[in-house]
């Protein structure tokens, strides 16, 4: 009976698999949908007798079936960024002092924002010629998107009214609340999967093969911004009234002509006003028909966006403020350590599963040892915990009451790897306790493998944390040189890619393109790849920028005055020199490292447009007090024209600006010769004598 309910599933798994490729991927079904949902109803209902036969792989536990290959990827005309958060209205005045600081902006100087709800759903970039919709992608990584052509044209306008020649807009594809349950109900009828949230839902449906199914989804949209815009538009100088002209091409945007209520937008230059807005927006949450998980306030003045710029992933002239977390009580069930990339030990609670404003919440973290005794959470404890976006959910304290004789020991913090048994320690001053495993510890490994592998680091589609573990535990990769040797060994004993359960020919294949592709990697993303600690992109970006080529970094952090060679970069400090010149003195990643240069091609880093100038590739030092334009305007302006800021006069110094009562940074240039310049002289060089 048991044994031959296990053969049914299979058989019933591997049908509905193989027409689950033949209808998502290859956009050509060989049966009708109700057939194909008699499939999946019969293998539910043998599911839900042998609950312990239900396999992960299951295509009932999967939601849709919206393969990463298919759609076409294509590089954005400009990345596609994410915003800063502020979690508090003091968080939003520094942010208010930061840009006035900037633009050196009187206290008296009016700076007017445009505000907006944050909506929770995916981002899209749209390119319209001529008024016509010509190109839809995805966010993807940033940098390159995938191409969602057919799918957007289901939800945008396909022409626009009185557009300019070009029109690249960006914004925001969602699911209504209530079409959000609607769908869920249709999937429940039929057996499918459950989507777990509006945003979840709006996702899926976005990315599908089958643009009919993403017709009949009842997605919405909101743009919030363009990226590319013919020279000769016309934008007034101000955001608001430029998306006041894509309203009026027929774009859905915040900003509209309605007045009072129906207004969907604040527009002031009153710090006050925006967080009552704020406020107000936050009241109303509950009811708007959407999810919204915050508000965007965004400078409004566009040549002041232009000098504000940009960090590594996020404008200086924006920031979301986040409505305060949601919460929830529940009971933990159990209290597990995660170990990390870097070894350290994680408490995480499991948890009863929980609602929590719409989302089921299984898992919270508890951020270490001193939370844990501070908070004094127990197993069995009933505990309030609380998510807020995509921050992973946090245990918040124990509900009072939970105390008495029956309440479980306090938790006793290990001392020891609970996955390599190694010895864990906590350094002084350091909250977290780390394994003392290093490259031995088997947790360690794998994270290193998955942070590698990601997205934002050598970005190998295919390769994600599910495929990474599996292949670690069965030993056809460990460290990530075998990423690159995995087509070659391919085939050896029973490990053929395309055999796996859940695969086939095209994944294999399509696994090794990627892992081809990401053979060419940019140096910023393959430093960053490396997981060295304390280096995240921003420093990876930083260093690549410094060093241009992974030789030279490597010679320079192995050389006797790395230390002094890397504090003189701005923004490098003393824990990241020492993360570095640890990393690189190690000899299992010295030997690591010499395997990947052989079988990567690392791109030297090349200065973004503008760095055919006369800075470029210079380094400069600011020192004393500037007086036509803020210092960090000045550093912003010089990277821009691709000189490098450095913090500390050296030999190796071409410039240093030297401002009012400059002290010793001017007295060492003097004394090694460097070229010493007054701010005017400097403007006058780079060409900004207005400023
Ligand atoms: S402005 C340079 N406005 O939130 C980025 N973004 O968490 C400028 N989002 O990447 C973004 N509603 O996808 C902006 N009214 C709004 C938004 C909004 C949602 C998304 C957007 C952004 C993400 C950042």
């Amino acid at each position: 009976m048991r044994e031959q309910a296990a053969r049914d599933m299979a058989a019933l798994a591997e049908e509905i698999r193989a027409h689950d490729v033949r209808y998502y991927q290859q956009d050509a079904p060989t049966i009708d949908d109700a057939t194909y949902d008699a499939l999946r109803l019969r293998l539910l209902a043998l599911e839900k007798e042998f609950p312990e036969l239900v396999r992960p792989d299951s295509p009932t536990q999967t939601v849709g079936a919206a393969p990463a290959e298919g759609f076409k990827k294509i590089r954005h005309s400009q990345p596609m960024l994410s915003l800063d958060n502020a979690f508090s209205e003091e968080d939003v005045r520094d942010f208010d002092q930061r840009i006035r600081k900037f633009l050196q902006l009187g206290a008296a100087d009016e700076l007017y924002y445009i505000c907006e709800q944050k909506i929770d759903g995916v981002s899209f970039s749209a390119r319209y010629e001529h008024g016509q919709l010509v190109q839809g992608l995805t966010r993807g990584d940033g940098e390159v998107g995938e191409d969602i052509t057919e799918n957007l044209k289901t939800i945008l306008p396909l022409t626009l009214r009185a557009s300019p020649p070009l029109l690249e807009v960006r914004g925001e594809v969602y699911m209504k609340k209530q079409d959000f349950l609607t769908l869920n109900e249709s999937r429940l009828a039929v057996g499918a999967p459950l989507f777990a949230n509006p945003r979840n839902a709006a996702a899926g449906s976005l990315r599908q093969l089958d643009v009919s199914v993403t017709a009949q989804r009842g997605l919405s949209y909101f743009v919030y911004s363009w990226a590319q815009l013919s020279e000769d538009v016309e934008t007034h100088n101000s955001d608001m009234k430029f998306m006041l002209a894509l309203h009026d091409m027929g774009l859905t945007t915040f900003v509209t002509r309605d007045a009072g209520a129906a207004r969907h937008y604040q527009w002031t230059a009153s710090l006050d006003v925006l967080l009552a807005y704020y406020q107000e927006m936050q009241a109303q949450r509950a009811l708007m028909d959407h999810d919204i998980d915050g508000m965007v306030y965004k400078v409004d003045r566009l040549d002041w966006r232009e000098r504000l710029g940009f960090k590594a992933r996020s404008p200086r002239w924006a920031i979301a403020h986040k409505f305060p977390a949601e919460q929830a009580v529940t009971v933990v069930e159990a209290i597990e350590i995660q170990v990390g990339r870097t070894g350290t030990l994680t408490p995480v609670a499991r948890l009863a599963p929980i609602n929590v404003g719409g989302v089921v919440v299984s898992n919270a973290t508890l951020h270490n040892e001193d939370e844990i005794a501070r908070k004094d959470v127990r197993v069995g404890d009933t505990v309030i915990i609380q998510r807020a976006g995509d921050v992973i959910p946090q245990v918040v304290g124990v509900v009072s009451g939970a105390s008495g004789a029956m309440r479980a020991e306090p938790y006793a913090f290990p001392t020891h790897c609970p996955v390599c048994d190694a010895q864990a320690v906590r350094e002084e001053g350091e909250v977290a306790r780390r394994c003392t495993g290093g490259l031995t510890c088997a947790a360690q490994r794998m994270e290193r493998l998955k942070h590698f592998a990601s997205r934002n680091a050598m970005n190998i589609d295919g390769l994600g944390d599910k495929q990474i573990e599996a292949f670690y535990q069965e030993g056809l990769i460990s460290s990530p040189a075998d990423i690159y040797t995995l087509q070659a060994r391919d085939g050896e004993g029973l490990s053929r890619l395309k055999n796996r359960e859940g695969w086939g020919e095209k994944s294999a294949s399509n696994l090794f393109a990627a892992i081809e592709t990401s053979r060419e990697v940019a140096l910023a993303r393959f430093i960053f790849a490396l997981g060295i600690r304390h280096i995240g992109e921003e420093t990876g970006k930083l260093l690549a920028k410094h060093f241009g080529t992974f030789e030279q970094l490597q010679a320079a952090v192995l050389d006797a005055h790395a230390r002094e060679t890397l504090l003189a970069i701005d923004g490098i400090g003393a824990t990241v020199a020492q993360a570095l010149i640890q990393f690189f003195s190690e000899p299992h990643n010295q030997q690591l490292l010499a395997t990947l240069m052989d079988v990567l091609r690392v791109q030297p880093y090349s200065a973004p447009a503008l760095a055919n100038t006369v800075v470029a590739g210079k380094t400069v030092v600011f020192t004393g007090t500037l007086d036509r334009i803020g210092r960090n305007e000045a550093k912003a302006l010089a990277e821009t024209l691709g000189a490098k800021v450095a913090s500390s006069v050296s030999k190796k110094t071409d410039y240093v600006i030297a401002g009012a009562d400059a002290g010793s940074k001017l007295k060492t240039a003097v004394e090694l010769g460097v070229t010493v310049l007054t701010e005017t002289e400097w403007l006058t060089l780079i060409g900004h004598a207005h400023a």
